[in-house]
């Protein structure tokens, strides 16, 4: 009885807390208690991985359940087949915080329905360079739109009971060679590009879990890296850091450096290794004790040494959860083209050819992120568009086989091209041309027929220059999930109009990203290395802070499409900026009208920018966005606030953050080149 009142208090607590489950001093009391009746043999199985590699212990004499786990960004992962969501960038590309929510919130329901209690996700690395074959489950190169994309997303899931990981802690950003490459970064880089989405999802979303990251930070490596998780701990994290999966080399290193969870296994913090440095004094088992409390506390505070870990009420198949990845799927793909190609209008004239390896397949990128659709709930864009259905008798052709007579006489071919989880994945860098016989595919389409539109499958920029001046319309799909294929029928056809915006610099060709050549470590060309290797060879981040657009005035070079870009088929105009300054900041205000014909929204952008000055900065730094959605002729007053910390830049002499007195503009803009007001202010 007593357990039952117990538990139906801690449901009504769980549904009121929603908005962030915080561990409490009940919570921290209760695992300390836990702790102090566990043997050392029973508190090395908890802090390492068990069964399957993703699972916690069970230890059932203490009432302490197993825990199971599950990636990744996309959707609930690992032997089931689950809700497939667009991937981490097109979210990103929405700058809409609702549709980060909004996956979050439906990976939250796929996970309590299969009895998941930990995902691992998201992925919040910073793009660096189009090559990283995992960029497309991250959020792009900046860091405040990563910041913001993540906390909404972190709440989404977390509000369900589900505690989020944010990966993988930290600059690990390139996969050739994670393993065996030094990330080496200077203080200021790091806590003005790497640090603020992990920061932010600790101290905004208090993230129940972070992820270390495969490749030494500085010297160390991220899972024994002191200097690295103590940043976690001042921030207030007093969740749980895991490690990745097979990242960890030394028993003092893991224990010493404040890691709590060894993943997949114990292969350094197994009772063997660890019990040894405990008998002979070199570690003190409250160190142990330390790293047992922070598993247990986040598990009480989520629930989960009471409630059941499973929620009946939840379908694995939740009709909810694929609205979620529609709504989602809708707002990610950005048009960079369009002379006139799209929309595509229902008219009986309408002779629609579709071609290329991506027409009439889900396309995903490979790894961890990979995910596996409940049967007979995807959409691919070739079935999207037939199913547009009149105005619209829409053929799917072979790529490698094409009827060049056929293309030739149809009204727009749609060619479909990408990578894949073969050509973009975990574990590798990927090419920066497509893939082999894509270019020709679409110049051969391209010299048949002038109404051609490409549609796109990448985590990032590839080489468009073979054909962008051939072709009329280049839209980036990303990987937008299992319902791709209506979201994508119903950008082309217009009944909506595309939303997304660039969340990185297009630059238009590989060598003027300014981190292109300090990207790979100049490495011996050994094809297998050890994992122990000393010294590694290093990636030094030497472009620092002026990584995406915080490098086009820099530098002086300018992208082909820049970051916030992104066409729709309406007209925004701005007006009535102005600045009202409050005690705790500034209220940035202005006006949006949508001048054009047709209902639309506008992710309008706010860009920080200090005149003057005597250390280097960017020329501008996103600090504020909002997607407004307005009928034609429609205007909205939109005010987007600024704190102190907008204005701040990172001081190495001083190890903190600063903010400068002076003069500082305040842009607004469509993107960070298309800016429509400038407002002085003074600090
Ligand atoms: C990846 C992680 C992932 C883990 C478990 C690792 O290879 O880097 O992101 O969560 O595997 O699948």
């Amino acid at each position: 009885m007593k357990r039952a009142i117990l538990i139906a208090i801690l449901m009504l607590c769980a549904s009121l807390a929603q908005a962030q489950i915080l561990i409490t001093r009940e919570d921290r009391e209760r695992a300390a208690a836990l702790v102090e009746q566990m043997t050392l043999q029973e508190k090395c199985a908890l802090i390492t991985g068990q069964d399957d590699g993703f699972h916690t212990a069970a230890i059932e004499r203490l009432g302490i359940p197993s825990v199971r786990m599950a990636d990744g960004p996309q959707g609930v992962r690992n032997k089931t087949n689950s809700t497939y969501y667009p991937c981490g960038l097109s979210l990103a590309a929405s700058f809409n915080r609702s549709i980060a929510h909004g996956v979050g919130t439906g990976i939250g329901w796929d996970a309590s329905a299969r009895g998941v209690r930990i995902m691992l996700c998201p992925g919040v690395n910073i793009y660096r360079s189009p090559l990283c074959g995992r960029n497309f489950e991250y959020y792009g190169e900046d860091p405040y739109l990563a910041s913001e994309t993540a906390v909404q997303y972190i709440r989404g899931i977390q509000e369900q009971r589900v505690i989020a990981t944010i990966k993988h802690f930290a600059l690990n950003n390139q996969e050739f060679d994670r393993h065996g490459t030094a990330s080496v970064a200077d203080e200021r880089t790091i806590n003005e590009i790497y640090f603020p989405t992990f920061r932010k999802a600790v101290e905004q979303a208090r993230v129940g879990a972070v992820m270390t990251s495969y490749n030494p930070v500085n010297g160390e490596h991220a899972a024994e890296n002191k200097w690295l998780i103590d940043q976690l701990r001042g921030w207030g994290h007093e969740g749980i850091v895991m490690s990745d999966w097979t990242s960890t080399y030394t028993t003092l290193g893991c224990l010493n450096g404040g890691l709590d969870l060894e993943m997949p296994q114990g292969y350094v913090l197994n009772y063997e290794k660890v019990s040894e440095l405990v008998k002979n004094g070199t570690i003190d088992e409250s160190v142990v004790d330390a790293k047992c409390c922070r598993i247990l506390q986040t598990f009480a505070a989520y629930g989960l040494l009471d409630l059941p870990m499973k929620d009946e009420s939840i379908p694995e198949n939740y009709p909810e959860s694929r609205r979620k990845a529609y709504e989602a799927a809708l707002e990610g793909p950005v048009l960079l083209k369009n002379d006139g190609i799209l929309p595509i209008k229902a008219s009986n004239k309408n002779n629609i050819i579709v071609v290329g390896p991506n027409a009439d397949i889900i396309p995903y990128g490979g790894g961890s992120g990979r995910m596996d659709p409940i049967e007979g709930t995807t959409t691919t864009l070739y079935q999207g568009l037939a199913a547009l259905g009149k105005g619209y008798k829409v053929s799917l052709m072979d790529w490698q086989n094409v009827d060049e007579a056929a293309l030739a006489k149809a009204s727009a071919v749609i060619v479909s091209v990408g990578f894949n989880h073969d050509t973009e994945k975990e574990g590798s860098d990927r090419t920066y041309s497509l893939p082999a016989g894509q270019n020709e595919l679409i110049a051969k389409v391209a010299s048949l027929n002038p109404n051609v539109l490409v549609v796109a499958n990448s985590g990032g920029e590839f080489d468009v220059a073979p054909w962008l001046g051939s072709v009329k319309g280049l839209l980036m799909a990303w990987y937008a999930g299992q319902e791709s294929g209506r979201a994508l029928a119903a950008i082309i056809s217009g009944a909506v109009s595309p939303s997304g915006r660039l969340p990185f610099t297009f630059w238009g060709s590989e060598d003027k990203n300014p981190a292109a050549r300090y990207y790979h470590a100049v490495v011996p060309a050994v094809k297998q290395r050890s994992k122990n290797r000393d010294p590694y060879p290093n990636a030094e981040y030497k472009e620092g802070v002026f990584l995406g657009y915080r490098g086009v005035e820099r530098f002086g070079v300018q992208p082909m499409f820049p970051f916030g870009f992104g066409l729709g088929y309406s007209t925004f105009e701005y007006s009535n900026g102005e600045i009202e300054t409050l005690p705790y900041g500034y209220r940035v205000k202005f006006t949006v009208k949508n001048t054009g014909k047709v209902p639309a929204a506008e992710a309008a952008q706010v860009y920080v920018s200090r005149t003057g000055g005597s250390v280097a900065r960017p020329a501008k730094e996103l600090k504020g966005y909002e997607k407004v959605k307005l009928a034609p002729g429609e205007s909205r007053n939109v005010s987007i606030l600024l704190t102190s910390g907008s204005f701040a830049r990172y001081s190495i002499a001083e190890h903190d953050w600063v903010v400068d007195k002076g003069s500082y503009k305040v842009l607004v803009g469509r993107s960070s080149a298309d800016i429509k007001l400038e407002m002085p202010l003074k600090l």
